[in-house]
């Protein structure tokens, strides 16, 4: 096992920014994550484990021990049309999704093109598009540092919520994830309910779509509305959007009638934080080092040379303007870490 020191996590994290890490290791095996258990001096650390880095902020360095995950390989099993295919947590979401469209298994075609890896999926609920990780999601395997042992979970044991589960809440920290399996069809029923990819169909000429279709569609949607991660640092959405209760949501329909929102179920509304954003003037600001992206002002860049502690002060004056407009309370979906 490589043990590493003084390392830059500016090539580990998506926003790009400077952060040095005291211990750096590469993990690709339980037997690596049971050698750390067993070293007394590695084991005190506190700990912080990195996949693809593509949903946290680095507001400091890391006073230390951080593990990427690096498990790999993709496992395919077929039951009739059911296929369930186990993939090691480090393997890049994207090239997951790649080698399961490229083999006519339906289900995550939706999900084209989010940056991260495949481990990182289940921990805040992917979603893109009208399809969550949860949808597909069967079981997951991960290794307990209290323990040292390894521990399947399957979907109700993950608590899934919208961005949200166990590993987010009660189980934050406790657990690495060593790979995760999907349970998909050879016999999918397409998710075209996302107004953009008919539209989008429509104006190719598209009537009987396939899954690699869909999966075109939706990467080049994304292409078009968000930056690319390894030209612009940026975690994709900054913020979730809200989720609250009718009896606040009302008023600020009333008072704006424009604000797009979303019923979930019967007392509750989400809404679109996109527009919250660019409603306070902040679409395509630059600021300093950073600002929000042009066409699409959930999302915080990076513009070149920007601190995590920028970002984050950006963030904070954007939570404040919203606050003071419309009342409603924006929570962040990028892990702060300092
Ligand atoms: N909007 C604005 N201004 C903006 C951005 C959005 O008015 O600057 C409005 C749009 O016009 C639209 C609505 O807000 O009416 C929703 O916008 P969009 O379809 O772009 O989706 P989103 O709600 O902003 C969510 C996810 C994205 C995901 C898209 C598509 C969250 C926090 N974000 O964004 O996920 O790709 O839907 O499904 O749920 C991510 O999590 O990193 C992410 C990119």
């Amino acid at each position: 096992m490589k043990i590493q020191h003084n390392i830059s996590l500016k090539p580990y994290n998506s926003f790009g920014v400077e952060a040095f890490a005291d211990v750096f290791i590469e993990a690709n095996s339980v037997a690596q994550l049971k050698e750390i258990l067993g070293n007394e001096e590695l084991n005190s650390l506190p700990r912080l484990i990195v996949g693809g880095g593509s949903n946290m902020l680095f507001c400091a360095d890391f006073k230390g021990l951080v593990i990427k995950t690096d498990f790999q390989g993709i496992h395919v099993t077929e039951k009739g049309d059911d296929i369930f295919v186990k993939v090691g947590a480090g393997v890049v979401w994207n090239d997951l999704v790649g080698f399961c469209v490229g083999k006519g298994f339906g289900g995550i075609e939706n999900l084209t093109l989010i940056p991260g890896s495949a481990g990182a999926a289940p921990i805040q609920n992917i979603g893109a598009y009208g399809v969550e990780v949860k949808d597909v999601f069967h079981e997951l395997t991960a290794f307990e540092f209290e323990t040292g042992e390894i521990k399947i979970f399957n979907k109700l044991d993950c608590k899934f919520g919208y961005r949200q589960s166990f590993f987010k809440e009660e189980g934050k920290g406790k657990f690495l994830i060593t790979d995760i399996t999907l349970k998909l069809t050879k016999n999918p029923s397409l998710n075209t309910s996302y107004g953009a990819i008919n539209n989008e169909l429509e104006a190719r000429g598209i009537t009987n779509p396939t899954i690699a279709d869909i999966s075109k569609v939706v990467g080049d949607i994304r292409q078009s509305k968000l930056p690319d991660p390894t030209t612009i640092g940026n975690a994709g959405s900054f913020f979730k959007n809200p989720v609250l209760d009718n009896g606040i949501v009302n008023p600020v329909k009333a008072k704006f009638p424009d604000l797009v929102t979303y019923p979930m179920g019967p007392d509750h509304t989400k809404i679109a934080a996109g527009w919250l954003i660019e409603n306070c003037g902040w679409k395509g600001k630059i600021v300093g080092n950073t600002g929000t992206w042009k066409n699409q002002a959930l999302v915080l860049v990076n513009n070149g040379g920007a601190t995590g502690q920028e970002v984050f002060d950006l963030s904070e004056k954007i939570i404040q303007s919203v606050k003071d407009k419309f009342g409603i309370p924006l929570e962040r979906e990028v892990n702060i870490i300092r």
